[in-house]
């Protein structure tokens, strides 16, 4: 079956903190739920900006693993594998490399972005401007429909989307395709012919985008074709040759309201994060040391939550009721900030604890953590050998 694969990466950056479980994780988990999910540690790219101090990326992949399955990412649900056990990656990557527009790497915007964010890091090389295509063959090699992404990441998904089509272009026109998509229409039956051949008429003489989409719901639909079958007329309908590799789309994860205890974006370099596994006392430490209103110097003096960091806490923990209690406490000097961070303490460590707890299960065995990865490697492989034979036989690499 033509299946709905959702597929993600994340470098493995060692144990995660809130930001990332408010923002990606629960995500992952909803997710998990609706499609086949593949999950992945991305340790390929983190050497494209840290070659020249890469830390031990075992252990930072495994601490990292654990903490998705201690937020609830479940190895029944989703396939987690590390990306570099898995070899098709760089196969794709070196075989889209001869045909990926150097313009195009350039282009991509993280690229002068990060080289000017990042310059105390040596970028000026052929890894890191190829990172893109390296991400691009991550979600081609297994033909994943949807990739959640943070923002920044979209014309990553879109740089994909450019690459499986010039691909598609290059190598779908096998010998014989009309002949062959020709008998493959017939297979449908007349009447399933006739509406798409209707539908490509409309979407290649109209650009008629919903004929394409129904072109497309109608094609899933044939589950006794042949894949093969299937893919030429995905192509045909397109007006291009077969389909080798599938168009993913971006599907943009919200940004976490979750803001650090500085009120800046959280994120552990910026020293103001809260961990997944934070112990209950540092995290009362943590918040009770946080900064607050600066215009509260005494206890009598009136603040004003919008300009006060703890206040974005209580809108992801807060109910009505007590939002409404720190609102009218601090304009009116009525709680002190103490007495008005203790109900975030509570609520943070009445998140954290379940997460805490199972993360303990796996750091007592890290076996299981090994284990889980190496069975998600194993099923993912599988779907990726599928890919490879056929952009192997696409190019020519087959030597059937
Ligand atoms: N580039 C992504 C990041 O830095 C991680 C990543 C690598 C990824 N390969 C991917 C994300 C494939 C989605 C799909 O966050
Ligand atoms: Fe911030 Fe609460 Fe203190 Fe007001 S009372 S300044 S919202 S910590």
């Amino acid at each position: 079956m033509y299946e709905t694969r959702v597929l993600s990466g994340m470098r493995p950056t060692g144990a995660l903190h809130l930001g990332h479980y408010h923002g990606v994780l629960k995500n992952w988990v909803r997710l998990q739920t609706e499609y086949p999910c593949l999950f992945f540690v991305a340790d390929w790219h983190a050497l494209t900006t840290d070659y020249e101090k890469p830390g031990d990326l075992q252990k930072s992949g495994l601490e990292m693993t654990i903490d998705w399955l201690a937020s609830g990412v479940d190895p029944n649900q989703a396939t987690l594998f590390i990306q570099s056990h898995i070899p098709e990656h760089a196969e794709l990557f070196l075989l889209l490399a001869m045909m990926a527009p150097l313009g195009w790497l350039e282009r991509v915007p993280t690229y002068k972005d990060q080289q000017e964010k990042l310059a105390d890091k040596d970028l000026t090389t052929y890894g890191f401007l190829g990172y893109p295509l390296l991400q691009a063959s991550d979600i081609l090699i297994y033909r994943a429909k949807y990739v959640p992404v943070g923002e920044d990441q979209v014309p990553h998904i879109e740089f994909a989307r450019e690459i499986a089509r010039r691909f598609n272009h290059l190598y779908g026109r096998e010998s014989g395709f009309e002949e062959k998509t020709k008998a493959a229409v017939k297979k449908m039956g007349s009447k399933k012919a006739r509406l798409l051949n209707e539908l490509r008429t409309k979407f290649l003489q109209q650009g008629d985008a919903e004929a394409l989409k129904r072109a497309h719901a109608l094609l899933d639909e044939q589950q006794n074709l042949p894949r093969g079958d299937r893919e030429r007329l995905y192509g045909w309908m397109e007006g291009t040759g077969r389909r080798i590799l599938a168009e993913p789309e971006a599907l943009l994860t919200e940004a976490s309201r979750l803001h650090g205890l500085d009120g800046q974006k959280m994120s552990k370099s910026y020293g103001n994060a809260i961990a997944l596994r934070e112990e209950p006392e540092a995290v009362a430490k943590k918040i009770r040391t946080m900064p607050t209103d600066p215009a509260r110097v005494k206890r009598s003096d009136a603040g004003n939550p919008d300009v006060c960091p703890v206040w974005p806490l209580h809108l992801v923990y807060s109910d009505a009721a007590r939002k409404d209690w720190v609102r009218k406490g601090c304009t009116t000097a009525g709680i002190g900030c103490l007495e008005c961070k203790q109900p975030v303490i509570d609520a943070v460590n009445a998140e954290l604890a379940p997460i805490r707890e199972r993360a303990q299960a796996y750091l007592d065995d890290p076996t299981l953590v090994k284990n889980i990865l190496a069975d998600g490697g194993e099923r993912a492989r599988k779907l990726a050998t599928e890919t490879i034979r056929d952009v192997r036989e696409a190019i020519g690499t087959h030597y059937a």
